[in-house]
């Protein structure tokens, strides 16, 4: 069986394509540029353009379960024709889905709910490798964090971990119809976050607590839109019941513990390390 891998570039389908590798299955990957794909040789690599469903026909042909991710583009817009690719996923044979939920259910979703694939919605809380994106650059340059919300307590996830939900649900299957919340095993107060990191990396970093002007003035000068600005004020600051609560689900797939930050901290030292003075 050959398992179609959407958003294999991305930080969840990179490992998802690995975790399928590691059991043997035969992956291809999807990409709007294969030229800089960067995958493993085993895996076939196809193009094509979730936005733009006539590009799709070769990425789903012969293809027995598939992982599809909800959105188009870099600033991560709702898949307005995801109607029609459940319908070109139902026509071409594919039995199974997994579908990585982001902040909410949009067309595919509910035309998947309309098909007779066993279809399995992901809905992870925050990843764990947020934290590359956010706090390197300042724990590289100043050993800083700058955030709002220090006592925010969040049950991130690691980010393997949900990839191993993936393809456990893809290849042995037994979720159809559900939707599966993802957490780590903790819920991590931003300042433990930080101390954690700290014990990892072996230097010390400090925490800076902004207020929530002061954060929207930093992601202003990241280059963030004020929609997502305004998101993750709501986000970080009224974090929902379900961001901070842990679930049992990734064990109760996958038969093994979630990772927690510690790991993932001593996964990742080496990136938060001193840029080196000239
Ligand atoms: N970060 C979090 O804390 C968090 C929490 C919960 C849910 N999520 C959800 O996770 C998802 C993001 O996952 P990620 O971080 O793994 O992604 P990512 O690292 O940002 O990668 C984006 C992927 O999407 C692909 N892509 C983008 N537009 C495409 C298009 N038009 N056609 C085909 N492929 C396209 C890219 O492929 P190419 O560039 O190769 O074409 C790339 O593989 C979002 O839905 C987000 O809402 C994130």
């Amino acid at each position: 069986m050959t398992i179609l891998v959407t958003g294999a570039t991305g930080t969840v389908g990179r490992l998802l394509v690995e975790e399928l590798l590691q059991t043997g299955q035969r992956v291809r990957a999807l990409t709007r540029n294969a030229a800089k794909a960067g995958l493993p040789q085993e895996v076939e690599v196809v193009e094509g353009d979730l936005a733009r469903p006539e590009t799709l026909a070769a990425a789903f042909e012969g293809v027995t379960a598939a992982h599809l991710i909800n959105f188009a583009g870099d600033d991560y817009q709702p898949l307005e024709q995801g109607d029609r690719i459940a319908e070109i996923a139902a026509q071409a044979g594919v039995r199974r889905v997994t579908v990585l939920g982001g902040r909410a259910d949009g067309a595919l979703e509910q035309a998947l709910a309309g098909t007779d694939m066993e279809w399995t919605l992901l809905h992870p809380v925050e990843f764990m490798s947020n934290t590359l994106r956010w706090w390197t650059h300042s724990v590289r340059a100043e050993g800083v964090v700058k955030e709002p919300f220090g006592d925010r307590l969040s049950a991130m996830v690691h980010e393997r971990d949900i990839a191993a939900v993936a393809a456990t649900v893809l290849v042995e299957g037994g979720y159809g119809g559900r939707s599966l919340t993802l957490t780590g095993p903790q819920a991590v107060a931003t300042t433990d976050k930080v101390r954690i990191l700290s014990e990892a990396i072996g230097r010390e970093i400090r925490f800076i607590e902004l207020t929530e002007d002061e954060a929207r003035a930093q992601w202003r000068m990241f280059g963030m839109g004020e929609e997502t600005i305004e998101f993750l004020i709501e986000a970080l600051g009224n974090t929902p019941e379900e961001g901070r609560t842990v679930a049992p689900t990734v064990e109760q797939v996958t038969g093994r513990a979630p990772r927690g930050f510690a790991q993932w901290a001593a996964e990742h030292a080496e990136a938060f390390q001193p840029v080196a003075s000239a």
